[in-house]
């Protein structure tokens, strides 16, 4: 898949953004550790240099593993005597380097999963963990948010880091609406599927359709799912299990997101909806994260199953699997904020020139690195990606 990346391969690029935007241009006498590894580990930054095709980075059988953990320790080393002399600007892009590390160790994991989903002996990363398996979730209550003028945004003076997309802070008027409480869950998504969801194309957007019908019959349903003898089973980093009904929904792309969200009635939240729910719900819903390497139903919340909202015995309006469940799909393309302004110089690349055909997801996932995220974090993907740990939680409007 060409969004697949070997492991040592992001352990490589992640050394050479230090080396690159860190240690050349900040430290005096550095010796780069070998110039060919710029061709080979730049991923996309067209100011640095021409890149090794993305596509064949599994090719890629020298340097080796052992050579790269050199080129690593070479690079922690300069960075350590780097800091003894840190000014702010060097801690500013120390700060970032992290960041993209831990959006790495992400994406290693994110890779890992559809390497291994290749594999025929569906082979585990590890254990399954013991999951507290008491009954779960799936009360459709929702919060009501009323309209009016709110303001979202992250401020660079106001958080410990931020990336430059989520920036500036700026003010937005929202019609009222209503946002889920949890997470759509499997089971949810199985009753669509089993009532053919993925048929009528008046269910689903026009680029999404034509993504369906380039989709054999069997891949019609989320990434890892797949039907053995009549019973669903989930490929995830514990290896295939049968799918757990009351787990959230993952791995499903834009189009599906939508379609589900047509079909029930409902509808995606935008990104200022996610973020103004989630501002206004936090001090009464402080985050419970799910670490772990598959979404939980449990992690910490006790929630009921298929209970009717009027019956459900939660009535605090809060959100609950609010951040380090899942990636959540919102229907708002990724845009430059009013008066965004990208980094300085190369490092502008970083994410500002990706403000094209994408759609933001909110919330992170529970292979997110721990405190990663923040309710301003806008992620994002290309509609018909879903290797990443992504979810729905439903919208509508008031009247
Ligand atoms: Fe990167």
């Amino acid at each position: 898949m060409p969004n697949v990346s070997p492991v040592k391969w992001h352990l490589a690029h992640t050394t050479w953004f230090f080396e690159t935007f860190l240690l050349r241009p900040r430290m005096g006498g550095y010796r780069v550790y070998d110039a060919s590894f710029e061709y080979l580990f730049n991923s996309y930054y067209n100011g640095i240099s021409e890149q090794f095709p993305r596509h064949q980075r599994s090719l890629l059988s020298r340097p080796s593993l052992a050579e790269i953990y050199q080129y690593r320790a070479h690079v922690d080393d300069s960075v350590k005597h780097l800091l003894g002399e840190a000014d702010n600007q060097i801690a500013t892009i120390l700060r970032l380097g992290l960041n993209h590390e831990q959006q790495h160790q992400e994406l290693m994991l994110m890779d890992l999963k559809y390497n291994f989903s290749c594999n025929p002996l569906y082979p585990a990363f590890c254990d399954t963990p013991s999951i507290d398996s008491k009954t779960i979730a799936a009360v459709r209550g929702s919060v009501e948010v009323p309209s009016g003028i709110y303001e979202i945004g992250a401020s660079p003076e106001n958080t410990r880091f931020c990336f430059d997309n989520e920036t500036p802070q700026h003010k937005i008027f929202l019609e009222g609406f209503k946002l889920d409480q949890y997470l759509v869950t499997n089971a949810e998504y199985l009753t669509f599927l089993e009532d053919g969801g993925y048929e009528p194309a008046d269910l689903w957007l026009s680029d999404g359709w034509s993504w369906v019908q380039q989709q054999p019959a069997e891949k019609r349903a989320p990434l890892y799912w797949q039907q053995l003898d009549g019973r669903w089973f989930e490929f995830s980093l514990y290896g295939l299990n049968p799918l757990n009904l009351s787990q959230p929904l993952c791995h499903i792309n834009y189009y599906e997101a939508d379609a589900y969200a047509r079909w029930s009635g409902c509808r995606l939240p935008t990104e200022q909806e996610w973020e103004v729910a989630t501002a206004l719900c936090a001090p009464a819903a402080p985050t419970i994260p799910s670490w772990g390497l598959h979404p939980s139903v449990s992690s910490g919340e006790d929630i009921v199953v298929n209970v009717a909202a009027d019956q459900a015995t939660d009535p605090a309006p809060v959100l609950h699997q609010l951040l380090n469940h899942l990636w959540q799909w919102t229907s708002s393309a990724y845009a430059a904020y009013p008066g965004f302004n990208p980094l300085s110089g190369v490092l502008g690349e970083y994410n500002g020139k990706f403000m094209v055909n994408q759609m933001v997801l909110r919330g992170g996932c529970c292979i997110t690195p721990e405190g990663h995220t923040r309710s301003t974090y806008r992620n994002f993907y290309y509609p018909q990606e879903r290797w990443q740990f992504s979810g729905i939680r439903l919208a509508r409007n008031l009247t």
